[in-house]
């Protein structure tokens, strides 16, 4: 069995992006290997963060786990501030690290871009993904494309520490899925899906309600030539839309682009409406069902409890090799 590590920001509204890009993996992926599902509320405060809400934000990520089909009996699913090893082996690893690397992190790059001065730990916040990934001798970390650079840095950081201090990590490999792996705003099909962007139909979230769902899609951005046709260069918002169709409905996109043929986009948006308010039904339910129950607290008792066993071990093994403490 391999072993699997991924993380959500409890931020708000999680969107079909992150659901397209990464959540739907972790169920698929839960079956035939060892998952651990975390919910990085330490890369949450990169940015200020009203401390009420967070605390709301990290249970309703961990609802939303539930509710898209993630099962604690298979797989672990916790908080990260619940595991102190986390921002331990977060400081060791920024240890190890270069400044020049993670200045040259796009991420970085595009939240830092422009100021004069931002939060130190938007910079070092690739060192603290590695860290978690590196803290359960991950082997696959499925993620969104977004998320390729850092995960190439976790790799670089291992390999480095392995080299240096004799053999400490296991190095992991990411998994991208393709279709969704990047879903694009709907209002501007030429920027990222974001749970930031100011205008709410931009984005679908996964607990958006049916009229809600309409709204955003039927307002959705395309262009004049009224051809249902996969094209990201000419056609990018009929493009997001055929992906965003194909990766819900399991239909490829040529089937689509067949089925669709000589039809408006009129018909097309309102069958997507359909196909996505049929998709996030079942999820919305489940969602408010375990969302205010005891039982969410308990599972996340439960997975701190069993990542740290994990991880405790595996800091042991960092402090060996760094020489820390006696
Ligand atoms: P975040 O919202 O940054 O916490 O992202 C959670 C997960 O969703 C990460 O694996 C991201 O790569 C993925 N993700 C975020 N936005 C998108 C998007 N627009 N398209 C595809 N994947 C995304
Ligand atoms: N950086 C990721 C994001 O913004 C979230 C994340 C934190 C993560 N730690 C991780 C993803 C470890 C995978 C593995 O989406």
């Amino acid at each position: 069995m391999k072993r699997v590590f991924s993380g959500v920001q409890p931020t708000g509204n999680i969107h079909l992006g992150n659901y397209l890009g990464a959540l739907k993996q972790f169920v698929e992926l839960q079956d035939e290997n060892e998952c651990i599902y975390c919910i990085v509320d330490e890369h949450a405060i990169t940015v200020p963060q009203d401390p009420k809400a967070l605390r709301e934000h990290i249970l309703d990520v961990a609802a939303l786990y539930l509710a898209i089909g993630i099962d604690p009996k298979k797989a672990i699913i916790f908080v990260q501030s619940d595991v102190s090893e986390h921002a331990e082996l977060g400081w060791v690893l920024t240890c190890a690290s270069t400044t020049g690397e993670l200045f040259r992190m796009t991420q970085f790059k595009s939240k830092s871009g422009g100021k004069e001065s931002v939060g130190t730990g938007l910079l070092t916040y690739p060192t603290l993904m590695a860290a978690d990934i590196l803290l359960y001798d991950t082997d696959i970390v499925p993620v969104g494309n977004d998320q390729k650079q850092h995960i190439e840095l976790t790799r670089d950081l291992a390999i480095r520490v392995n080299a240096k201090y004799g053999k400490t990590f296991v190095v992991p490999d990411g998994r991208f899925m393709k279709a969704g792996a990047r879903v694009m705003a709907l209002d501007d099909p030429t920027q990222k899906m974001s749970k930031s962007a100011p205008n709410a139909h931009s984005r679908i979230s996964l607990l958006d309600d049916d009229a809600k769902i309409k709204k955003s899609i039927m307002k959705a951005t395309t262009d004049l030539d009224g051809v249902i046709r996969y094209d990201v260069e000419n056609k990018p918002g009929i493009s997001n839309l055929l992906t965003i169709y194909s990766a819900l409905s399991g239909i490829s996109i040529p089937e689509l682009e067949a089925k669709y043929e000589g039809k408006g986009y009129g018909d097309f948006k309102k069958d997507l409406v359909q196909v996505t308010i049929e998709a996030l039904k079942p999820i919305r339910e489940r969602y408010e069902e375990i969302r205010h129950s005891d039982e969410l607290n308990k599972i996340l008792d439960d997975g701190a409890r069993r990542a740290k066993e994990i991880a405790a071990p595996v800091m042991k093994r960092v402090r060996d090799s760094f020489g820390l403490g006696r």
